[in-house]
C-alpha cells in the first residue's frame, strides 16, 4: 500500500493576470486576509500528512523560499520586543517535520513540464500536485479527502467540480462515468475545450494525485494547447494505461488566478477570520 508523502507546487508562472501587483513579486505570495496563497496550499498538504514540499520555482520567486525559511532577524526582533504571539505565527509558517525543496524551472514550458521538473525528487512514488491559485476551503481539507480516496483505490485522482459551460475553455475537462458517490471513472480528458465541443462541464481544478508513471508520459507528450507541455495531455496518455478517477471534492473553490475569485476569497475568508469576522461583517453591511 503506497502512501503520499510528497507534494509538488508549480509556482514558476508569471502571474500576468495580476499585473502590476505581480511585477516584482510572486503571484503565490498575494495574501488572502493575512496569509499568502502558497501558505494555504502548503497547510492543506501538511493536513494530509505530506512531509516533503517540492516547489517548482522560477526567476522572481525568491520570496517563496524566504517565506518558508527561518527569518533570523525578524524572529530576534520580535523576541526582543516581547511579541511572543507574532513570533509564534512566524515560526509556525511551516512545521518542523516538513522539508521544503526547491527546483528551478528555467523556461516556462507549461504545467506538464513544471511537474516533470519534480521527477528527480519524487522518483517512483505517487505524489500530490497543488496549484496555489486555486484556494479551496473544505473540511477535511481537499488533499486529505483525496489521499483518503487514494488509500482505497491506489490510482491517479483529479479534483473536479462542475463549471458553467461558458467557462470550459479555462480548464481541463473530463468525460467520465459514475463509480461511487462523488467518484467518477475518467474516460477522457481534454485541455481547455471550447464550450461547443467540451465533452462535459466537469473541470479539473488545481488538485491532483498522480502515480509516478506520469513522468514517462510527460517526457513524451508534444506541446499542446498554447504551445505548452500540458499536464492534461500527460494525464490523457496515463489514462490509457492505468485507472484514472475524478473526485468531486467537498469544499468551496476560489479561483485566485482571477481578480473576481481573489476578491471573493478575501470576503469569504475575512468573514471566517476569528479576529475580524464581526467587524468585517458590520462593515460589509454598510457597503452592499
Ligand atoms: C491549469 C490546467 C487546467 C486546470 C487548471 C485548474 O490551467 O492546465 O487543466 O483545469 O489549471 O485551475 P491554468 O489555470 O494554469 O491555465
Amino acid at each position: 500500500m503506497k502512501k503520499i508523502t510528497k507534494a509538488v507546487f508549480p509556482v514558476a508562472g508569471l502571474g500576468s493576470r495580476f499585473l502590476p501587483a505581480t511585477k516584482a513579486t510572486a503571484k503565490e505570495m498575494l495574501p488572502v486576509v493575512d496569509k499568502p496563497l502558497i501558505q494555504y496550499a502548503v497547510e492543506e498538504a501538511v493536513a494530509a500528512g505530506i512531509t516533503d514540499m517540492v516547489f517548482i520555482t522560477g526567476r522572481h520567486k525568491r520570496a517563496i523560499e524566504d517565506h518558508f525559511d527561518k527569518a533570523y532577524e525578524l524572529e530576534a526582533t520580535l523576541e526582543a520586543a516581547g511579541k511572543t504571539e507574532l513570533l509564534r505565527i512566524v515560526q509556525e509558517v511551516v512545521p518542523k517535520h516538513v522539508n521544503c525543496i526547491y527546483i528551478r524551472q528555467a523556461q516556462p514550458l507549461g504545467l506538464g513540464h513544471a511537474v516533470l521538473c519534480a521527477k528527480p525528487v519524487v522518483q517512483d512514488e505517487p505524489f500530490a500536485v497543488l496549484l496555489a491559485d486555486d484556494l479551496i476551503d473544505g473540511e477535511p481539507p481537499i488533499v486529505k479527502q483525496m489521499v483518503e480516496v487514494f488509500g482505497r483505490h491506489q490510482c491517479s485522482i483529479l479534483g473536479v467540480q462542475d463549471v458553467p459551460r461558458a467557462h470550459t475553455g479555462q480548464y481541463g475537462i473530463v468525460s467520465c462515468s459514475n463509480l461511487e458517490q462523488n467518484i467518477e471513472k475518467v474516460h477522457g480528458i481534454v485541455e481547455k475545450p471550447k464550450p461547443e465541443v467540451a465533452p462535459s462541464t466537469l473541470a479539473v481544478v488545481g488538485r491532483y494525485i498522480l502515480t509516478p508513471r506520469i513522468f514517462h508520459h510527460l517526457e513524451n507528450v508534444q506541446p499542446g494547447a498554447g504551445g505548452e507541455i500540458q499536464l492534461t495531455d500527460g494525464i490523457a496518455a496515463l489514462m490509457l494505461e492505468e485507472q484514472l478517477l475524478a473526485y468531486r471534492f467537498n469544499g468551496i473553490r476560489y479561483d485566485c488566478g482571477s481578480k473576481l475569485g481573489y476578491l471573493q476569497a478575501q470576503v469569504a475568508l475575512g468573514l471566517k477570520h476569528k479576529e475580524l469576522r464581526a467587524d468585517f461583517a458590520e462593515y460589509l453591511k454598510t457597503v452592499v
